[in-house]
């Protein structure tokens, strides 16, 4: 047996690989989004100068996360709702993760993409998984979604 990496195994690490973790949302979706919630801060953004998983968050906050660290920024997003913010995710669908069970469920809103987003930083093309709009807002109440 060689030591060649199949070709599935290579575009699979790919898509986790440090290179990915910095796919800028697309400029016309977010245009959209900050015309419906005016955003007035990016805790994750092109060239952070700080911690944004150890700040406050601002009251409005639009949210692209390194996707090699979602538990971490969920929690955080999640934090920062229950102290009354408006935090808005765009993340992949992993509706299979604890992360997705653990957060997404108890989210206020849910907006699956339909198709594909084409990243900038992805190289013009469309990305290979599902994205979607998940969006904390009005303040948690405590109580659980069955
Ligand atoms: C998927 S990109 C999104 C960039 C931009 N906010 C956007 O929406 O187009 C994630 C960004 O998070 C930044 N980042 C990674 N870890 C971070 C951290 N601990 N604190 C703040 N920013 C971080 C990366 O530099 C990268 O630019």
């Amino acid at each position: 047996m060689g030591t060649k990496t199949k070709p599935e195994m290579r575009s699979f690490k790919g898509l986790f690989s440090s290179i990915n973790q910095k796919w800028k949302t697309p400029l016309e979706l977010y245009n959209e989004l900050n015309k419906e919630f005016d955003f007035d801060f990016d805790p994750c953004p092109d060239e952070p100068e700080s911690d944004g998983l150890d700040i406050e968050w601002g009251e409005r906050n639009f949210v692209n996360p390194p996707y090699n660290q979602l538990t971490a920024w969920m929690e955080k997003g999640f934090e920062e709702f229950k102290k009354g913010k408006l935090v808005v995710f765009l993340i992949p669908s992993r509706t299979d993760t604890r992360w997705w069970h653990n957060f997404c469920m108890k989210a206020t809103e849910i907006r699956f993409i339909k198709g594909r987003l084409s990243f900038e930083g992805f190289g013009g093309g469309s990305a290979p998984f599902p994205s979607c709009v998940v969006i904390f807002k009005g303040g948690y109440n405590g109580m659980e979604k069955s």
